[in-house]
């Protein structure tokens, strides 16, 4: 597993959204969806075309399923080589140490002018375009979450 289960908080996600300009014509995938919120506010808020969620949690991954998000059951690495190629927004917000197992991939497969919106975890290689800061109750109490807007 590559990181627990820590929801990201709604208004955290909308920013995460706006910085990627997501909209009718996106595809997006969140790498470990959890209990799919992101992936539900994309559809509900910024009327996401597609929205796809990969989560290794069986139970998470039950859950969260619905009408209009899909949501696939397994590992994020074994699937993100089919996945990746598709999409034109990726969320993440997994660790440092994922992210480092992630770049690679990414910018190898990952197609032109696709974002990559991460919560918190930085990576090292890709195109920096934004950075947010935003103040939110989590599951941690008030906190400062960082947004990290990359795009290839
Ligand atoms: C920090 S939570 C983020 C959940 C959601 N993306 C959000 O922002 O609210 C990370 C999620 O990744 C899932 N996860 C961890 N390792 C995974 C893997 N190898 N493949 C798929 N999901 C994984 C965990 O079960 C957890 O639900």
């Amino acid at each position: 597993m590559l990181a627990p289960f820590i929801p990201t908080p709604e208004e955290v996600i909308k920013e995460m959204l706006s910085c990627a300009n997501a909209g009718r014509n996106d595809i997006l995938i969140d790498l470990g969806s959890g209990d799919g919120r992101i992936l539900k506010i994309a559809k509900m808020y910024f009327h996401v075309k597609l929205v796809i969620g990969v989560e290794l949690n069986k139970v998470l991954c039950k859950e969260s399923k619905s009408e209009d998000v899909e949501i696939i059951c397994g590992d994020l690495l074994s699937l993100s080589e089919v996945l990746i190629p598709r999409a034109t927004i990726i969320t993440i917000y997994l660790s440092p140490r994922s992210n480092k197992l992630l770049e690679d991939i990414i910018l190898k497969i990952g197609k032109s002018g696709l974002k990559i919106i991460s919560h918190d975890f930085e990576f090292s290689k890709l195109s920096l375009e934004k950075i947010k800061k935003i103040k939110a109750m989590g599951l941690l109490g008030l906190t400062e979450h960082t947004i990290y807007c990359y795009k290839l």
